[in-house]
């Protein structure tokens, strides 16, 4: 199975990716946490990704392109993948293409995640999340087992640079305008499942299952 997950900052792609991955066995491919990771590292893309992303505007396509096809290269993604938060733009969306035609693969679907933007705000300004595993939490809904500690690896909880209120909003508009309509071109091909990015967490498996089947 190869499937993109699309929608707004905060509506939950990086949490479904996760449940997505654990039921189907397939890699999870996100962007974000693979430029953070550079930023962290101070590789020559982390140099170019930091300013955009302290900013809230997407990542040069040349530099976010070169990392997918480089992941996309490597032997555990043969089978399928799970792609969170790329492509994000037109180009993208056309490089994908070009990725999945030189390895003789399709598209399978695009999950498109909604959620009002009263959630987002409120998801994205609570949120909390490891910088070594990427584990996720929600200091609300999502609690880990220990206050500020990541149930899985130990490590000390963060608040994301772009997870304050102005970076968030100028996300929201990045979005509506260079990410929402490549939509458009998926619907075209008949690809797009719509789900609710308002469902309770131990509701997402069900529905995930569900919108899936026979993938
Ligand atoms: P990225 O990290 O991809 O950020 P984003 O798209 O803005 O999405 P988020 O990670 O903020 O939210 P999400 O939808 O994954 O929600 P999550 O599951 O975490 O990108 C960051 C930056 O990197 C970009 O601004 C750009 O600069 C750059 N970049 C990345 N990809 C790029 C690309 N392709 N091209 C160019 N630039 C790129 O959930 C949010 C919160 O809600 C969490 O606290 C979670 O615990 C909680 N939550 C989730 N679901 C539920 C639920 N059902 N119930 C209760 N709480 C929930």
């Amino acid at each position: 199975m190869r499937l993109v997950i699309l929608g707004p900052p905060g509506s939950g792609k990086g949490t479904r990716a996760k449940i997505i991955g654990r039921i189907f066995g397939y890699p999870v491919v996100t962007t974000g946490a693979m430029l953070r990771e550079a930023v962290a590292a101070g590789t020559e893309y982390g140099k170019i990704a930091e300013g955009y992303m302290k900013k809230g505007e997407l990542v040069r396509d040349d530099v976010v392109i070169g990392i997918v096809e480089e992941r996309l290269r490597k032997p555990d993604v043969e089978e399928g993948f799970i792609l969170d938060g790329f492509p994000r733009s037109v180009n993208q969306a056309r490089a994908l293409d070009r990725i999945l035609n030189k390895m003789g693969a399709i598209l399978d679907v695009v999950m498109y995640v909604t959620a009002k933007p009263e959630t987002i705000l409120s998801r994205l300004s609570l949120r909390r999340s490891c910088p070594k595993c990427g584990a996720i939490y929600h200091l609300k809904d999502i609690l880990p087992k220990v206050e500020g500690v990541c149930d899985e690896c130990g490590s000390k909880l963060v608040q994301r640079d772009d997870d304050k209120e102005a970076i968030i909003l100028h996300r929201l508009e990045v979005y509506e305008q260079q990410t929402f309509p490549i939509l458009e071109r998926y619907e075209r091909l008949g690809k797009v499942r719509e789900v609710s990015g308002e469902l309770k967490i131990d509701e997402i498996p069900g529905e995930v299952e569900r919108v899936l089947k026979g993938l």
